[in-house]
């Protein structure tokens, strides 16, 4: 038998939350349902994980995620009531609004893939939310079906809420005088399967990073694959720098999507962010575009990346994608650093391959 978790039943804060059960848990720490009588309402509590109150790194990001999250108002984020620190035992908590549903990822595992009449209007919604966190200089850096909150409470359905601004990185423009860069360059934060070009080889991210990896979640939603098959985190980290994702409209057997979505993805999907939408609502409005009736794909030159990168290889049956980790990965400095080296030499072989075939061809 597990041991029984020591927050659960406990009261805390002088008294104002009982913590009820878990409700979810991750890399960091774990998020009870709590009781507020004095409000008469349920809230959600997330705990650092106590094991974790002597890591500063870790302490420092929790703080971070709360003092991001209470910044941002956007109805579809979700609301922190009050952050700090317990003065019973130390433990870092953010109180937040109870919400009633499942994330996206269990939504999906759950309901199977959703058509794209019903993707695309929560997508547009956490367009709405980022927007908001962009234009304050927040980075969210770990948008993944995990981190959507669906909603199906007080009359509402599939309302989404953005969760876990845990790795948010707020951009140096926006930090106070004196305040300290918490973020070293050259790391590599975030989930492998959503990570975007730029992020895999820990370079500094915009808001267009978050972007991409939009994009990589509505493709999951719409077919139940990501746009790469592979079989460690490892490998998606280097197919998101190096390859071309799947066409959406071959990554299902007998399934069609509209090619102005498949379009918007692509594009969305440019490994130059230059190459993507430049904002969320530019992406948003794109994605409202594409479901109506007279879409048109647009310009090929629109959707094509800026630099030409080596075609896809890809298996006849592809594997089906690794188990998600449960939290995200945090790798050594060097390892950006790897990748890019890589992806330059594989891109000079291939220039080299393709001169030395014209040659011994001409
Ligand atoms: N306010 C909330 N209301 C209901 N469930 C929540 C809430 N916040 C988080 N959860 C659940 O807990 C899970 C983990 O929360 P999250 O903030 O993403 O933590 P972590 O940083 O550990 O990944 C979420 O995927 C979601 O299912
Ligand atoms: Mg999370």
């Amino acid at each position: 038998m597990r041991p029984k978790d020591p927050f659960i039943g406990r009261t805390i804060l002088d008294g104002q939350f009982r913590i009820v059960q878990k409700i979810g848990t991750g890399g960091m720490g774990s998020v009870y349902k709590a009781d507020q009588p004095a409000m008469n309402r349920m809230v959600a509590i997330k705990i650092l994980h106590p094991k974790l109150v002597n890591r500063k790194d870790l302490t420092s990001r929790f703080r971070r995620e709360a003092r991001a999250m209470s910044q941002l108002n956007h109805p579809n984020t979700t609301k922190v009531f009050m952050y700090g620190e317990l003065p019973e035992d130390g433990s870092l908590y953010i109180v937040m609004e109870m919400l009633e549903g499942k994330n996206l990822n269990q939504t999906v595992r759950r309901g199977g893939p959703m058509p794209a009449e019903r993707a695309i209007p929560i997508l547009v919604a956490v367009c709405g939310a980022l927007e908001e966190a962009h234009s304050l200089g927040i980075v969210h850096r770990d948008m993944k079906p995990e981190n959507i909150f669906i909603c199906q409470q007080a009359g509402l359905k599939d309302y989404p809420k953005v969760l876990d601004f845990g790795l948010a990185k707020v951009t140096e423009a926006q930090m106070k005088p004196g305040s300290v860069i918490l973020t070293q360059e050259g790391m590599v934060f975030g989930t492998p399967e959503f990570m975007s070009p730029e992020q895999a080889q820990g370079k500094t991210l915009d808001a267009r990073s978050d972007i991409y990896s939009l994009a990589v979640i509505l493709y999951e939603v719409l077919t139940g694959k990501l746009p790469f098959s592979a079989r460690t985190p490892m490998e998606y980290i280097q197919k998101h720098v190096m390859e071309q994702p799947i066409p959406l409209n071959q990554r299902v057997e007998g399934k069609t999507f509209p090619a102005a979505l498949e379009a918007v993805i692509n594009r969305a999907l440019s490994k130059n962010a230059d190459d993507r939408y430049q904002t969320a609502g530019e992406f948003a409005d794109a994605l409202q575009h594409s479901l109506e009736p007279d879409a048109t794909a647009p310009p090929v030159s629109q959707v094509q990346p800026s630099t030409p990168e080596p075609a896809a290889v890809e298996p006849p049956t592809p594997a089906p994608p690794a188990a998600r980790p449960a939290e995200p990965v945090q790798s050594a400095p060097g390892t950006g650093l790897l990748i890019g080296v890589a992806a330059g030499c594989l891109l000079v072989g291939v220039i080299l391959a393709v001169v030395i075939m014209r040659y011994v061809l001409s």
